[in-house]
């Protein structure tokens, strides 16, 4: 992959890990932390990555052993490359297993370096709430999650605190929100039960701010799209696929695999690159070209 141009800040965005303190299969099939090993893999050569994020949906079961296996894969990944980690809470996440190993989810700051966080004790009750400065982005995580349920919501006091952080000092390159339940119609019937409830509330304090994208997961599939004026990506899940090609009201997933790449740039401009980790192993290759072959290819097309 091209590396990052001078001045963007590239963002691996993996969600939706679903890892399990005792290694149990995610829905009686799917080896979740081998599939996060794989995503980790198949990325391992991408450049410039500058800030790692798990958005939502990390552990399966809530056990402070689901989280020590994401800190230690993620965490060893992005140290190793130098970039930040920042994670938030899904629905099936528990707040106090997640605090125990993750703290406020700002896990790494700018080039990989360990946060100091306070030990100050929260109950469940209290949203998981963090930001962090990273490459002159503000990085703020929302804790959409509601205990004892699948479906997502702000609470007024994470709403505030928002609010507050957007009008706060300036940040040079604009903000960064990362969230579980995407601002976003839902694929399936089961999805839409599951939705972020009074998007209106969140479209409020997003729109006109400085936010350039919405980092989301939830749905296990990738989409991309604009609300109140601002991008979000979706990540495909690392545990499962949904299948969107399906009857509304039934819902399937395949077994696959996925992150995006995503990049944005000092003036705000976003992009983002949907990298494919099918799974299990078969991963049937159509061609494989080397360099002298291509430079052949190239020389052809253009005549040189
Ligand atoms: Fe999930």
């Amino acid at each position: 992959m091209q590396p990052p141009a001078a001045g963007t800040l590239r963002i691996l965005h993996l969600s939706d890990t679903h890892l399990t303190g005792d290694g149990a299969l995610h829905q009686g099939s799917v080896d979740t932390t081998a599939a996060l090993e794989d995503v980790l893999a198949r990325v391992d050569g991408v450049p410039g990555v500058g800030l790692v994020v798990v958005s939502g949906d990390v552990s399966e079961d809530g056990s402070p052993e689901s989280y020590a296996a994401l800190l230690e894969r993620v965490g060893g990944w992005a140290e190793r490359h130098g970039a930040a980690l920042v994670t938030v809470p899904g629905n099936h996440d528990l707040r106090e297993g997640f605090r125990q190993v993750l703290a406020n989810g700002h896990v790494l700051g700018e080039d990989g370096r360990p946060l100091m966080h306070t030990m100050e004790y929260h109950p469940p009750t209290v949203p998981v709430w963090g930001q962090s400065l990273v490459a002159g982005r503000r990085v703020v995580t929302v804790d959409t999650s509601v205990p004892g349920a699948g479906y997502g919501a702000i609470s007024e006091a994470s709403l505030d605190r928002l609010r507050a952080a957007l009008a706060g000092d300036h940040a040079p390159h604009g903000t960064i929100v990362v969230l579980h339940h995407p601002p976003m119609p839902a694929p399936t019937a089961l999805h839409a039960a599951l939705e972020l409830r009074d998007q209106d509330a969140l479209a409020d304090v997003l729109r006109g701010s400085d936010v350039r994208v919405v980092l989301a997961g939830h749905y296990h599939h990738h989409f991309a799209g604009s609300f109140a004026g601002v991008p979000v990506l979706v990540a495909p899940g690392v545990a499962n696929d949904t299948d969107v090609t399906g009857p509304y009201s039934e819902e399937s997933a395949h077994v696959d695999a996925g992150a995006l790449v995503v990049d944005v740039a000092e003036d705000g401009s976003v992009w983002s690159t949907p990298v494919r980790v099918p799974r299990p192993d078969a991963d049937p290759l159509a061609f494989a070209f080397d360099a002298e072959t291509v430079t052949r290819i190239i020389d052809a097309a253009t005549g040189r």
